[in-house]
């Protein structure tokens, strides 16, 4: 039963009551709708964060890529017993030549540059040779960061195995909300972004003697922050070493940055591959990968190798899977006999997705018994990340899931784009590590050329920058441009951010930090995040924000298995509080808590045990966060009103008022969009008619997601600088009118637009 229910609504029928609208002047512009094909929206949501192209590197797709959070266990390829074993293995990795060149490039020089292919040792043994060879001082420790979670979790899994010690001791690894070290700790890995939290405590990283920044080439937004902090940070610290790692051959963007620094290149140990392009255009590439699969299959002797297909994501890794199982079905019934897939007894078929459980992805490294074939499809986690020995045949889809983002509109979308040439390569080459390779594109040769860059563009050229300009802000960068970024971001987007930030009142009118802001910076979560939990505590209700904010910050808890969609939809409506998405989550939590954070309780009502699981850990490192900087813990009880005018507090710039039959617009851009069908909204009966939204995603169309239904005077409270109310009818009430004098008010008290359009300006 949620404390909410049976509560009537106040603002059910708004109809010519009230309206609110965007300040006149207010910086964002109202912008055109524009409905196009898929392709035509992808060129262009390239183009937005196409403007600095330049010569840059590596892709990576992080929304795809770091939703899921997996334990650090076995994602490893062999299961390894014995020390000789292991020393066995570690000897014969194509670093372990290069072993005492690396060690002496370091030991001569503050910055060096390690180029090696996937596979070559890069991760698990360049900290093992520095430490080895006496780089680490005692007291002191090597560093080592990675774009991803699962790889600095399962990463220092292996190298404790590999050092004979307890994970978390010697070598340990630090992520956000997990910290899996001790002060015996020689070799931490960690992800870039918890380096850079470090960073904001302790400005000259003193507790370490090296860096080694790895997996550079996916130029992740952190990775760029971290490297360009370097420039500063090497002067200060003579001593300290810097290592990047790069996985391919246009690292000498990395030397250059860093006044040409040198570059130790670890022989490859690939073989030749031969890349064929389809003829023709193809319509479906999930039909034509499938085709080509099915044909490397019959017309090859199954011990010449496994095939791997890359895909786009979890939609169409399921229907290649799928189609695939039917074709041979259909094949081998006629020419065998048989019935059913499961009768094929030469193949076996393994999706790989990170939404995977970590057991199911590890599966993919099984040795299969003589006489079978793997077939292997994958989103590009297996480009760098993961390495499939045995693979011969590649089959590259061409297309990849970006999340782009148009700082114009505030808008994420989450569209299927073509790879860049890079990549294209990248996947060829995973064709040849055991033998001479086939890689088969389902694209024509003119197309790689005409519609795909050399190189993705890098993350921060096209993602949502508040949470780095804060970080930036607290490190004391203040003039923005002038940070030695390897690629700048648009202009477009940093002026963005500093606007969303001076809105969330983390600025002041000339880009400076305010209190609020320093105190925003200190917790490890989105600007929005950290305002609605600040402000939540200054209104007793922070015990149930800082649940909403852990809920918000795992992947989606409810689950829906495509065969029992109808059930789980049922499931998932009887935790609806129907004025708030947010609400809701806070229900399911304080359910799963009464019901003592039951396994089993879950699996019953469709909830994903993990990311719950998760959430209960992230709210436990929160509640410390707060209790350290003196962040009272209180709770508003059944309250639940306030804790939406608290969210409205981090969210009012992200508002929507409705139009019409289940639509609404943007408050600030005009711009049409939906509610998510998922919504508990869609329980309220009339849609309410103001509300404020977490995220603002174009997949099929432009849908605002976990959304609250707000007080337009909220609104007003939250969001001064950018609303004004235009006209109330039937004012009765003394606290309505008591806003009618605000808004009549002189305006002498507040900023004009334009002054502070212009005071932003100055500050990047
Ligand atoms: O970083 P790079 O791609 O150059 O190589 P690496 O990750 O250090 O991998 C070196 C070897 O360790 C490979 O043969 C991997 O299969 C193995 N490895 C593993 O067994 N378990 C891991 N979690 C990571 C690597
Ligand atoms: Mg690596």
């Amino acid at each position: 039963e949620s404390p909410l229910s049976g509560l009537v609504n106040p603002f059910k029928n708004p109809d010519g009551e009230l309206s609110i609208s965007a300040k006149k002047g207010s910086n964002l512009v109202a912008v055109r709708r524009l409905r196009k094909d898929k392709t035509q929206r992808s060129k262009e949501a390239a183009d937005v964060v196409g403007t600095a192209l330049g010569d840059v590197l590596g892709l990576r797709e992080r929304s795809q890529n770091e939703t899921v959070v997996d334990r650090p266990n076995d994602i490893t390829n062999q299961e390894v017993s014995s020390r000789e074993e292991i020393l066995q293995i570690r000897k014969s990795l194509p670093a372990y030549g290069m072993r005492s060149q690396i060690v002496q490039t370091v030991r001569d020089n503050q910055v060096t540059i390690i180029i090696g292919e996937t596979g070559s040792g890069k991760t698990t043994q360049l900290a093992q040779y520095l430490d080895e060879a006496g780089l680490c001082q005692s007291g002191k420790s090597i560093g080592c960061t990675q774009p991803r979670r699962v790889a600095a979790m399962s990463v220092a899994k292996r190298v404790a195995l590999e050092m004979g010690v307890e994970l978390g001791q010697e070598v340990g690894y630090s992520i956000r909300f997990e910290d899996c070290t001790s002060n015996k700790t020689k070799i931490k890995y960690m992800t870039d972004g918890i380096l850079l939290r470090e960073a904001l405590m302790d400005h000259t990283l003193e507790r370490y003697d090296c860096i080694i920044i790895d997996e550079a080439h996916e130029r992740s937004l952190n990775t760029d922050v971290i490297l360009g902090l370097f420039k500063r940070l090497l002067a200060k610290r003579r001593d300290i070493k810097l290592i990047i790692t790069s996985a391919t051959i246009n690292a000498t963007k990395f030397a250059d940055f860093f006044g040409g620094a040198p570059l130790c290149t670890i022989p490859g140990r690939t073989f030749p591959i031969q890349v064929i392009y389809s003829k023709h255009p193809v319509s479906d590439y999930v039909e034509s990968s499938v085709m080509q699969a099915i044909r490397i299959h019959l017309s090859t002797g199954i011990d010449t190798g496994d095939i791997l297909i890359f895909m786009t994501g979890q939609e169409d890794i399921e229907a290649t899977n799928d189609a695939l199982r039917e074709k041979l079905t259909e094949i081998y019934s006629k020419s065998i006999g048989i019935t059913r897939y499961d009768e094929i007894n030469n193949i076996e078929i393994f999706p790989i997705y990170s939404a995977l459980p970590a057991d199911v992805q590890s599966r993919i490294f099984k040795k299969l018994e003589s006489g079978k074939r793997k077939i292997v499809i994958s989103t590009n986690i297996a480009e760098t990340s993961l390495t499939i020995d045995g693979v011969r045949y590649v089959v590259d889809c061409g297309f990849a899931k970006l999340k782009v983002y148009n700082p114009k509109i505030g808008l994420d979308s989450l569209t299927i784009t073509p790879i860049s040439r890079a990549n294209a390569d990248q996947r060829s080459g995973r064709a040849g590590r055991t033998g001479p390779g086939i890689a088969y594109r389902m694209y024509t040769e003119d197309a790689a050329y005409d519609d795909m860059y050399s190189q993705a563009i890098p993350e921060i050229q096209r993602t949502n920058l508040s949470n780095t300009v804060l970080l930036l802000k607290s490190l004391r960068v203040d003039d923005i441009l002038k940070f030695p970024f390897i690629d700048p971001p648009p202009l477009q987007t940093l002026l963005a951010s500093l606007y969303e930030l001076h809105f969330l009142g983390a600025l002041d009118n000339y880009g400076n930090l305010t209190s609020l802001g320093i105190d925003m910076s200190k917790l490890p979560l989105r600007p929005s995040l950290s305002k609605a939990l600040l402000v939540s505590a200054k209104n007793g209700c922070s015990e149930e924000m800082v649940t909403i904010v852990s809920m918000l910050s795992v992947p989606l808890v409810f689950y829906r298995p495509t065969e029992r969609q109808k059930e789980s939809d049922q499931a998932r409506s009887r935790f609806f509080v129907p004025e708030s998405d947010h609400l809701t989550l806070l229900n399911v939590y304080s359910q799963w808590k009464s019901n003592r954070y039951s396994h089993r309780w879950c699996g019953r009502h469709f909830l994903q045990y993990r990311s719950l699981q998760r959430a209960r850990d992230i709210r436990g490192q929160l509640v410390k966060i707060m209790q350290s900087q003196g962040i009272p813990l209180v709770s508003s009880g059944t309250e639940w009103d306030i804790v939406r005018k608290c969210v409205c507090s981090g969210f009012a710039h992200q508002a929507a008022k409705i139009s019409g039959l289940g639509k609404y617009v943007h408050l600030k851009t005009g711009m049409e969009i939906q509610l998510h069908p998922t919504s508990a909204l869609y329980g309220m009966g009339d849609l309410p008619p103001f509300v404020v939204y977490n995220e603002l995603l174009m997949t099929t169309k432009e849908y605002i997601s976990c959304v609250t239904s707000v007080d337009p005077f909220w609104l007003m409270d939250y969001g001064g600088l950018l609303y004004d109310i235009k006209r109330i009818k039937e004012v009765d009430n003394d606290e309505v009118k008591g806003f009618f004098r605000l808004v009549d008010r002189p305006q002498d008290t507040r900023n004009e637009p334009d002054e502070l359009d212009f005071r932003m300006k100055n500050c990047i």
